[in-house]
């Protein structure tokens, strides 16, 4: 398990082994978009405030990963994250 931090709601979810991040947060209450839930049609696209990245998707690009993360395939590599929601 890891947290996701959510800067701008001000609030900690905490993302179990068995759950995405997205399903966390829908799971929390928060407002999320999402389609494919594969990562592969890019709606979920989150901008990234912190934090390192397991990227698990197939949609960004290699200049991307570093200021976005799709949250419904891909998690935390170590620590937590910090999002832009
Ligand atoms: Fe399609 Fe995440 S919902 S990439």
């Amino acid at each position: 398990p890891f947290e996701v931090k959510l800067e701008k709601s001000g609030i900690t979810i905490e993302v179990p082994a068995d759950r995405s991040i997205l399903e966390a947060l829908r799971e929390s209450g928060v407002p999320t978009v999402s389609s494919c839930e594969s990562g592969t049609c890019g709606t979920c696209k989150t901008r990234l405030v912190s934090g390192k990245v397991d990227h698990r998707d197939m949609v960004l690009m290699e200049e991307e990963k570093d200021s976005y993360v799709m949250i419904c395939v891909s998690r935390a590599e170590e620590g937590d994250l910090v999002l832009d929601l």
